[in-house]
């Protein structure tokens, strides 16, 4: 079986870690560079990604299971590491200029296509944005490749993962308000290393539907 494949048949959803197996720093920084090298629409990079480590920060999101999705709480705590992978609901032409200020900073864009791109490629956020300026879908969207790419990531470092949308969205966007700054968190991504024994979903099969309901091969 391909080295990939294996991979993705081991990754799976940790339902309880070991509190006292970290993630080592050198290990952080890999998950860390994967998430920003994520691909997204238009390179338009919509996302923010509050890594929680030190308890006093993982206390304060364990706090925001107060009302719902209690069943994930734990993980706050007993988790190495949480990532909240948060949006930005209006992703302008104006903060799309930094992007497109990298692009050519770092050699990608050639200086004199900067208006090309950054004209032609926000019409793909405009197609996806309302006249409120929310544009939310879309950046979340990206935002989710992030996720997933982080996924893939931990799998081959050989880290437990519990991607979540079970978080309280509205309790976190308060209790991280200023760090969040104006971007929307309805995931959040625990880290770590599963508990022997007490983690019932370790060592299961993949369920998954048959290839042939999935993919249309023409
Ligand atoms: C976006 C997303 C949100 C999820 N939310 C939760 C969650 O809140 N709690 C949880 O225990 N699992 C959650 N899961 C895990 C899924 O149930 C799990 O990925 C799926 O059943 C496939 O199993 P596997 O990850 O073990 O392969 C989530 C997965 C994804 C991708």
């Amino acid at each position: 079986m391909h080295d990939i494949i294996k991979d993705l048949h081991n990754r799976y959803t940790v339902k309880k870690y070991d509190a006292s197996k970290k993630i080592s720093a050198d290990n952080i920084e890999i998950i860390k560079e994967a998430i920003r090298l994520s691909a997204s629409s238009i390179n338009s990079q919509p996302w923010k990604f509050i890594l929680l480590e030190s308890k006093q920060a993982k206390q304060r999101f364990h706090d925001t299971f107060a009302i719902k999705y209690q069943f994930n709480q734990h993980h706050a705590l007993e988790a190495s590491h949480i990532i909240l992978m948060a949006y930005n609901p209006r992703f302008t032409k104006e903060q799309y200029k930094n992007v497109v200020d990298v692009e050519v900073s770092s050699g990608h864009l050639p200086a004199d296509m900067y208006d090309n791109m950054l004209n032609g490629g926000y019409t793909f956020a405009e197609s996806n944005t309302d006249d409120n300026g929310f544009n939310g879908h879309w950046t979340k969207a990206q935002t989710y490749l992030a996720l997933g790419n982080a996924l893939h990531t931990l799998a081959r470092l050989g880290i437990g993962s519990t991607p979540m949308e079970g978080v309280d969205s509205k309790l976190i966007g308060d209790e991280f308000n200023e760090e969040l700054d104006g971007y929307v968190c309805e995931a959040a991504l625990a880290m770590g290393y599963h508990l022997d024994g007490e983690d019932y979903n370790n060592g299961l099969p993949k369920a998954r539907l048959p290839m042939d309901e999935i993919f249309v091969v023409l």
